[in-house]
This record gives structure tokens, sequence and C-alpha cells, in this order.
């Protein structure tokens, strides 16, 4: 017998890498890919109609609300999405005895701390997005027991648009940077974050419960521009400065990197930021050079 995996949010980045990792793999892992047209998780009748119609072992939810400065004017549709369309999956899973997979971020933490952040470690989100992704966690955890609920950070892929695709894309244009240093985290590749799910699958794990995985090191925004813009020779990197302020809606902890002691204790294939981001921008290049031969 197979295993089956639903997929919710297909089409946002995480959604697609994990398609684009599945699919050239031959285990009796049974994917099913999901965009919002196709299941839109904050309705609950059509959740429930879904899961009572088809069976699932797994649900790995990529679906979220994520434009954090929005959600500082969204706040009804970033909790609707983050908190209350988790809760319905939560039940749907609850009731059909599906473990759930569901992605939650660095930003339910203040950023006052100043050494990586632990499962364990008091939450405490300064946004509206922060604030949505945590109350959804507390969902889970009171209606569900087997769930994997995995904060992870800064996200980026080749599928735009991210912080790569951005900065790549203005670096090819040749323009002018000013990036700031007042955030520290860890950039996390959704390629590597997709393998670590797949793994958990694979692996059929059963210690339930939150767990932290992020690439390993800490960077700024602007150190992360910085390795972006070592792959086009022709940039002039003078050309990217640094600031000390940030100006956006949505306040972002000062710090949010996390501490990965408890997937380490299991999966060892976690890479430093700055290689993942060296192949990330390389499968950038290899695309644009194809579409342009
Ligand atoms: N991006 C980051 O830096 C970051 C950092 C930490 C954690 N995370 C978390 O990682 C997860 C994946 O993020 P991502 O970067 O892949 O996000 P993304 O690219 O914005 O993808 C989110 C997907 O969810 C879909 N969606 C929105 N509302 C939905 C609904 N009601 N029903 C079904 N699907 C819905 C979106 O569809 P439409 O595009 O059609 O709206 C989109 O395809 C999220 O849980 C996010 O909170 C992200």
């Amino acid at each position: 017998m197979s295993t089956k995996i639903l997929v919710t949010g297909a089409n946002g980045q995480l959604g697609k890498c994990l398609k684009d990792f599945v699919k050239n793999k031959s285990d009796k892992l049974e994917f099913l890919f999901v965009t919002k047209s196709e299941l839109d998780i904050s309705h609950k009748q059509t959740l429930n109609e879904y899961f009572k119609n088809h069976s699932f072992d797994f649900c790995i939810n990529c679906a979220a609300y994520t434009n954090v400065d929005q959600a500082e004017e969204s706040v009804e549709e970033a909790f609707k999405i983050n908190t209350e369309a988790v809760g319905y999956l939560a039940e749907c899973c609850s009731e059909s005895n599906t473990t759930l997979i569901h992605i939650s971020t660095d930003y339910v933490f203040d950023g006052r701390k100043d050494s990586p952040y632990l499962e364990t470690d008091t939450t405490n989100p300064i946004n509206e997005y922060g604030r949505s992704k945590l109350a959804g966690e507390q969902l889970i955890t009171q209606i569900l027991k087997p769930y994997f609920i995995i904060r992870t950070s800064w996200l980026y892929s080749k599928y735009p648009r991210n912080f790569v695709t951005t900065i790549a894309s203005k670096i090819q244009e040749h323009s002018e940077l000013t990036i700031t240093t007042t955030q520290k985290g860890t950039p996390t590749s959704c390629v590597e974050l997709s393998k670590f799910i797949y793994w958990l699958i694979k692996n059929d794990h059963k210690d339930y419960g939150i767990y932290h995985f992020s690439a390993k090191g800490e960077a700024t925004w602007y150190d992360f521009a910085l390795k972006i813009a070592d792959h086009f020779g022709d940039y002039d990197t003078n050309k990217i400065s640094a600031t000390t302020s940030f100006k956006s809606k949505a306040k972002r902890p000062d710090y949010s990197v996390m501490n990965n002691m408890k997937v380490q204790k299991k999966y060892h294939n976690q890479n430093h930021w700055t290689n993942d981001v060296d192949s990330v921008v390389r499968d950038i290049l290899t695309i644009k050079l194809f579409k342009g031969s």
C-alpha cells in the first residue's frame, strides 16, 4: 500500500519546490498537489467534503497568507487563512487520522534574544502575520496529536517573487541597492525544506511536535544580497550599500536565528545558507540562459 500525501497551497514557492523534488522519486509515496483554486482551505465545508471523499496519511500545508506588510492592514484575511483555516485543516486531519505537516515561521518570536531561538522559547510576535501564524500553531496543538509544525525562516527559491529572485533581477539591471543590516536571520532554501519534509514522511517519524528548520549560519539582508551578487561577475558590488534603517508597515524581529539542534539530532543534511544560495542562484541563471538560447 502506498502512503498518500495531500499538499495544499501547491502554487506557492514551497509547494512548487516540493513538487519538483518528488517528481522523479520512485518510492511508494503518492502525492496530490492542490492549488488554492482547487482547494481553498478557508472554506470549511469544501475542506470537510474533500477529506470525506479522499483519504490521506499526511497533509502538508503550504498554503498561507504570506504578505507580511499587507497583513498589518488585511488583519482579518491573514487570520482567516493562517489561523481559522489551519484550525479547519487540523479538525479534518484529526477526524481522518491524517498527520499534519504545517509550516510556520521565525516571526512568532519578538527578536529580543541574542542567541538562536529554541522550540521551547517564549513566543511573542510583533506583527500581525506572526500573530496569525502563532494562533494557527496553537489551534493545531489543541486539536491534533499527530502533527509536525516546522518553523522556518527567510524562504527563497528560483520561483519569483522572493528576495533572491528580486535581488538577482535588480543586479542584472545594474541597479543601485540599499539593503538593511538591522535584522539577523537565516536564509533558507525551499529545496532544502522540501528534502526535510520528504525525509520526515519517508522515515515515518512519530516524534510529533514543533521543529525549527533553517539552513546553518546567520546573515543580515545585506549579507544575503552580497552573496547573491557573487554570481554576477559584471556587477559592481560597490553599488550595494548597507543601511541601518528599515522602513516597512510591519515590524520585523531584529534577531530571528533559530536553533536547529532538535532537527540535527536526527537529520544530518543541512547546509550552510551560503551554499544553498549558490545552488539556487545557479539554477536561476541556468533557466535564464536556457530561455535566452
Ligand atoms: N516566504 C518566507 O520567507 C517564509 C518564511 C517563514 C515561513 N514561511 C511559511 O512557509 C510557508 C510557505 O510559504 P511560501 O513562501 O511558499 O508562500 P507563498 O509562495 O506565498 O505560497 C503560499 C500559497 O498559499 C496559497 N494560498 C493562500 N490562501 C490560500 C487558501 N485559502 N487556500 C489554499 N491556498 C491558499 C497561495 O495561493 P495564491 O498565490 O493563489 O494566493 C500560495 O500559492 C507558509 O506557511 C509561510 O507562512 C514563509
